[in-house]
């Protein structure tokens, strides 16, 4: 209807639908990355509502899209770079996994089985991890994890949370508390029938309800819903809160915050254990999820020997709660292609809910597990198969994804057969073997398996990765099966093949000349990227983001590390030697690494990619005035003050390369009782040796 020809009554239902459907679009466009009305139409429905709005201002809603200015509403949070990274957990899942990590802690500080060593134990709240600096007693920003080195800023959403104090008086200067946010059980279902009568959406559980809640970006809406916050550790300050974690923590609760009343502190695994029982019997009555307990060291200096591995901490592990389970119907296998090939079978289920999340896919892992067998050839679940109409048990703990765990021979139908693992790629028809010591079956298509291909760009293009606005997953299968991007370099040509690029865009459902100018400048601007990251991008087998990072810090420059690679192909030599030395590198990844490198085919794809980007040197760490900055040094003999673990890892921290053999690249020879054969060799090579006290002194920890 012509907006001259509208009553106030239709104007007004008519607002109210505009600003749903605009809301819709923003949101499947700006937040899913997946449009769904064209362009065109977006900016008719709104020159509408703009329209409605000039002839009756009395009826232009609060909400109202004509706000929304310009081609991307504000739909994103400034960024904050954490001081401090935000780490995530080690997990652990039963009593030996505890056992274990006080004998890995105890080892790497060279206590024995009979020294005192005290933990705390504490709830793992299911919410968000949120970071709140303070300066000067004051709340000047709060900060989500993001990444863990950059979050969003959520400062104005923070304030509306009762549990945040505003001020604190007898703080440090500068102080970060971190914790976390969540939202109690019966909040939680408040705001779904809140949500469901006004025709809102309603959350799966609630620390999803915490998270959407948090990350909204009218702070109004977030004051309207009850989130809490537990403080429970710190990032950065301008002086210790404590010596120990629990001292440290009711420092915090003295401050006004909010800490768990079921902190308590353990004398080992035994009293850790028990507390955990505690903790899993009060989970029921809690009023708020919690997904396991957490153990920290409790003394202070400790935690700081201890350090961390890349992104967790050595001191602190997470003890999750046994996972949920469920029973159905196996409807069907079917056989996905992964980026590295492998054929993986996935059972799509009768849909059921696990621990309140609705399950209808879940893993099969590979061949043998479906046959009852695990990595090693022994059996499990007793040696029994799972067939397709069997009646199958799902098991899903947290984020982990869902798996089938057991199978129930009573209900098994008559006829069904056992399954048949296909011998030949479903997708590219190749053939897929499986090579001794591999429990998995892989496609030997390589790049002429359309799957391998597409799975390979969705990495690409993914969130650690190259992470271009506006082209995830299903617009990279779109382009793909149109034939315009085959391999990541082609990426960053699509704009010049199709001369301005808009035309054949423009002409796609879904794509318009707003949404095709975007990606064209979102992919201009990753042709500037990070070493890390383009080598985690690469998809290479076994090779995860963190050790991506870990790797760009060690080599430095893309160009450096590429010789490198050549130089390590046959898998000897110091190069080779200088790879495996890279903390959480092993043989498997390492090999997976210089073969990539090494093959013709990807080699040129990857030299393809390069020629186009911009690739930034890894940062090295934070290591100004440390005087090992840069070198490479070796230890030998017994340390007396330290573990070989910490004094590698102490190193490294400070900048310097820690290598096993004496070669004419070593720096530094630190040298305790018993050296032999190492600092023989250093002394013919005029290689400077000290003893630990003179590396403490070096240092500055003497
Ligand atoms: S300590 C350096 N304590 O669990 C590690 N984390 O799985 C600092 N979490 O990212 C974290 N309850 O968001 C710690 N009592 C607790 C926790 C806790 C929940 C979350 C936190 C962390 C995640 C790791």
């Amino acid at each position: 209807m012509a907006v001259e020809a509208l009553s106030e009554e239709q104007a007004q239902a008519e607002l109210a639908r505009l600003a749903d459907i605009l809301s819709r679009a923003n949101t499947a466009y700006h937040a899913e990355d997946a449009p769904e009305i064209s362009d065109a139409d977006y900016d008719a429905l709104k020159a509408r509502n703009a329209a409605i709005e000039a002839r009756f201002p009395a009826l232009k809603r609060a909400d109202s899209p004509s706000e929304q200015v310009g081609a991307a509403p504000a739909e994103s949070f400034a960024k904050v770079a954490h001081a401090v990274r935000m780490l995530s957990l080690g997990n652990a899942f039963d009593d030996d996994d505890i056992t274990e990590f006080d004998a890995r802690v105890r080892k790497y500080l060279g206590l024995g089985a009979e020294a005192a060593l005290a933990y705390t134990a504490e709830p793992k709240i299911d919410g968000l991890s949120l970071s709140l600096r303070y300066e000067d007693g004051k709340l000047i920003q709060a900060a989500t994890r993001g990444d863990g080195s950059v979050g969003e800023n959520v400062t104005a959403n923070a304030r509306t949370i009762d549990d945040i104090p505003e001020e604190i008086t007898g703080a440090p200067k500068v102080l970060e508390v971190r914790g976390e946010v969540y939202m109690s059980h019966a909040d939680f279902e408040a705001l779904n029938s809140r949500q469901s009568e006004t025709g809102g959406k309603t959350f799966a559980n609630p620390r999803n309800a915490a998270a959407g809640s948090l990350r909204q970006l009218a702070a109004s809406i977030t004051r309207a819903r009850p989130l809490r916050f537990f403080a429970y550790a710190w990032g950065a300050l301008s002086e210790p809160l404590a010596d120990t974690q629990k001292g440290a923590i009711d420092r915090l609760g003295a401050l006004g915050f909010s800490t768990n009343r079921l902190t308590a502190l353990c004398d080992g695994p035994d009293e850790m254990l028990a507390h955990y029982r505690k903790i899993e019997q009060q989970r029921a009555t809690l009023g708020y999820d919690i997904d396991g307990v957490v153990y920290k060291v409790n003394d202070l200096g400790l935690q700081g020997r201890l350090g961390f591995r890349s992104t967790t901490p050595r001191w602190a592990i997470a003890h999750k709660f046994p996972a949920e389970l469920a029973w159905t119907r196996l409807e069907a296998i079917d056989i996905q292609v992964g980026r590295t090939g492998a054929l993986s079978p996935v059972a799509r289920l009768t849909p059921v809910t696990v621990g309140g999340v609705v399950v209808s896919n879940a893993t099969l892992h590979n061949e043998d597990y479906i046959r009852g067998l695990d990595s090693k050839g022994n059996t499990i679940r007793e040696g029994k198969d799972i067939r397709v109409g069997d009646w199958v048990q799902v098991y899903r703990a947290g984020d982990v994804i869902p798996k089938v765990a057991d199978v129930d021979l009573s209900k098994r139908p008559a006829g069904a057969e056992p399954f048949e693992f296909p011998a030949r790629c479903p997708e590219c028809d190749s053939e897929a073997i499986r090579e001794e010591g591999d429990a998995v079956r892989r496609c030997t298509g390589g790049l002429i398996c359309p799957a391998q291909a597409v799975e390979k760009l969705k990495h690409f293009v993914s969130r650690a990765a190259f992470d271009i606005e506006g082209l995830g997953a299903k617009q990279v299968e779109q382009f793909y099966r149109d034939e315009w991007i085959a391999e990541p370099a082609d990426i960053f040509t699509l704009k010049d093949r199709f001369g301005s690029g808009m035309q054949q865009l423009k002409n796609r459902e879904g794509w318009g000349e707003k949404s095709a100018t975007n990606l064209f400048e979102a992919i201009d601007e990753k042709r500037r990227i990070a070493f890390g990251r383009l080598l985690f991008a690469l998809g290479i087998r076994h090779v995860g983001e963190a050790a991506s990072n870990m790797i760009a810090r060690v080599y430095g420059e893309w160009e450096g590390f590429t010789a490198a690679m050549d130089a390590a192909a046959d898998q000897v030599g110091p190069e080779w030697e200088r790879l495996l030395s890279v903390d959480g590198v092993g043989e498997v990844m390492a090999r997976s690494l210089v073969t990539a490198f090494a093959q013709d085919q990807e080699r040129a794809s990857i030299d393809r990619l390069t020629s186009h980007l911009d690739v930034q040197a890894a940062e090295q760490p934070d290591t100004e005035g440390s005087p090992v900055a840069g070198k490479t040094v070796v230890f030998t003999g017994t340390l007396e003050k330290m573990t070989r673990a910490e004094a590698k890892a102490r190193a490294e921290a400070l900048g310097a390369k820690v290598s096993g053999s004496v070669s004419a690249r070593t720096d530094l020879l630190v040298a305790g009782p018993g050296a032999g054969s190492k600092a023989k060799k250093a002394a013919e090579l005029g290689i400077e040796t000290i003893d630990e006290d003179g590396w403490l002194a070096l240092i500055g920890d003497a």
